[in-house]
């Protein structure tokens, strides 16, 4: 008899089978009922050992985190809380856990203290949760695209463009730091570098995927991406996924429309396919917020708030119609913003961002046309308005709780503008012919964005710390694992 996942266990209505699990104990009561749980659902079998028959010093080993093997009848079980359970007939110990040892107990650890533990903390429930709405929230992003015929696009990893031309990158190289090589003028040679010049990881595959997309027409990437910024907050993290759709003959509209229907086709997909999962995050958000004031509890739980994401379309306004918004709101009139908003041109911070979702609209929003200076040198110029302010063919998604979670923009297909646009903002034109080549031989309109994932599955968890919904997160003095 092969071994049953505890997933379709549970699902069983075959009383009376003999059957085999494995799995971790997760607790072990009154030396007779132990919680099994093998990482298939989050939730565990219940086996029940005979403890008159069975032998002491093997009822010993069976401790929170052992690994065990149960071989017994399926029956239906008289006790709350499970439909089925073992009867155990066979008992192996397959790796011992030493409870004295074990940091993970039978009870609520903070998610502080299990982040300092990462490499364990798979093990609990909420993580079990969180890495299943993960993985389904993938595996959706690469469903979506198929079946629109978008191309997946692996993009590099090791670059030398800064994508973004913000400078946050994190440089690679083989050189001998006790012992650089520097050229005349002191500066570094880079030629005896492994590629032969300055690299770095990627911020961003848009770049190339621009390329891409201006051969076949629509394509996606899905990697990671580095950011160095010292950023130390619960949004930020200096390795994380994004997704970036690029498609030729497409415009800030038909960008925007992408954008939103990519958003709720995950959210959607995991409401259907995460149903326990989402259950028990709903849970344990409810009681998270029981610790807060009232005024800072949500209205609605967190199925609501997914339900609410997908009945509502996104509120779409302009840049400069935030900035009157925001100007005129009450805690811009009382100075209860750290940042107040006084001027158009104004970069706006998540407090603003945060304002218009959750309390001026009270759903999602994207903004657009936002002003040249804060935005990245390859978005597409708009003329220059009556009042001569320069804006650009952006857009970013600004989700409740979160802030943005889509940055994306129509791309500058003129050559002649993009070039001058690069040397105002000192972009290497000369070195980025490559991408300039795109614009010389066949240029056309199109766009783009990029959904940042873990934002994605901090929102569809109710998770509020980014660092948990990443298996290994890397942030500022932190590369554990
Ligand atoms: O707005 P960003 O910087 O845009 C780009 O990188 C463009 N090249 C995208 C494109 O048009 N193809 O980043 C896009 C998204 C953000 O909206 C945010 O969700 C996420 O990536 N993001 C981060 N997520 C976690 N940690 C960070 N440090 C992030 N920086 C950006
Ligand atoms: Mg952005």
């Amino acid at each position: 008899m092969g071994r049953i996942k505890i997933k379709d266990l549970l699902n069983a209505t075959e009383f009376g089978q003999e059957v085999t699990v494995k799995g971790w104990v997760k607790t072990f009561r009154n030396n007779q009922f132990i919680a099994i749980n093998d990482g298939s659902t989050i939730n565990n079998i219940q086996a029940v050992v005979d403890f008159t028959t069975t032998d002491e010093a093997l009822l010993k080993r069976i401790t929170t985190g052992a690994a065990v093997s149960v071989t017994g009848e399926l029956v239906e079980s008289l006790g709350k809380g499970q439909r089925v359970e073992i009867k155990v007939r066979e008992l192996e110990i397959l790796g011992d856990s030493d409870p004295e040892k074990f940091p993970l107990q039978p009870k609520k650890h903070s998610l502080e203290f299990l982040r300092e533990i990462a490499h364990l903390r798979f093990r609990t429930s909420t993580f079990n949760a969180v890495f299943k709405v993960r993985h389904a929230l993938a595996f959706a992003v690469h469903k979506f695209f198929n079946d629109r015929g978008f191309v997946y696009m692996h993009t590099p990893i090791v670059t030398g463009s800064d994508a973004e031309g913000a400078g946050e990158m994190f440089r690679v190289t083989t050189l001998d730091l006790d012992n650089i090589p520097r050229n005349e003028d002191g500066s570094i040679n880079f030629k005896e570098d492994f590629f032969g010049k300055s690299t770095n990881l990627t911020v961003s595959g848009q770049l190339e995927g621009e390329l891409a997309a201006m051969a076949f027409g629509e394509i996606y990437t899905f990697g990671p991406t580095f950011r160095a910024e010292n950023s130390n907050t619960t949004r930020h993290l200096a390795e994380f996924w994004m997704i970036e759709p690029e498609m030729a003959f497409y415009d800030l509209n038909d960008n925007m429309n992408l954008a939103e229907d990519l958003l709720k086709y995950l959210i959607r997909y995991a409401l259907d396919n995460c149903s326990d999962e989402l259950e028990f995050l709903k849970a344990r958000l409810l009681e998270e917020e029981k610790q807060k004031p009232q005024n800072e509890r949500s209205d609605l739980d967190l199925i609501a708030k997914l339900n609410f994401c997908l009945e509502n379309s996104f509120e779409r306004l302009t840049y400069t119609e935030a900035i009157n918004i925001l100007k005129n709101s009450k805690p811009n009139q009382k100075k209860q913003f750290k940042y107040l908003i006084e001027n158009w041109g104004a970069d706006l911070q998540s407090e603003h961002e945060r304002y218009l979702v959750e309390k001026h609209f009270k759903k999602p929003v994207i903004l657009t046309d936002y002003p040249a200076e804060i935005k990245a040198f390859y978005m597409r110029q708009n003329e220059v308005d009556a009042e001569g302010r320069k804006t650009v063919r952006a857009m970013d998604i600004l989700f409740p709780g979160i802030g943005e979670i889509v940055g994306g923009s129509q791309r500058e297909e003129r050559l002649e503008l993009l070039e001058q646009r690069m040397r105002e903002m000192h972009i290497p034109v000369e070195e980025m012919s490559w991408f300039l080549d795109t614009r010389r031989f066949g240029s056309a309109p199109h766009a783009g964005f990029g959904l940042g994932f873990e934002r994605l599955v901090l929102f569809v968890t109710g998770m509020t710390n980014i660092r948990d919904v990443i298996p290994f997160p890397r942030t500022p003095k932190n590369a554990e694992f």
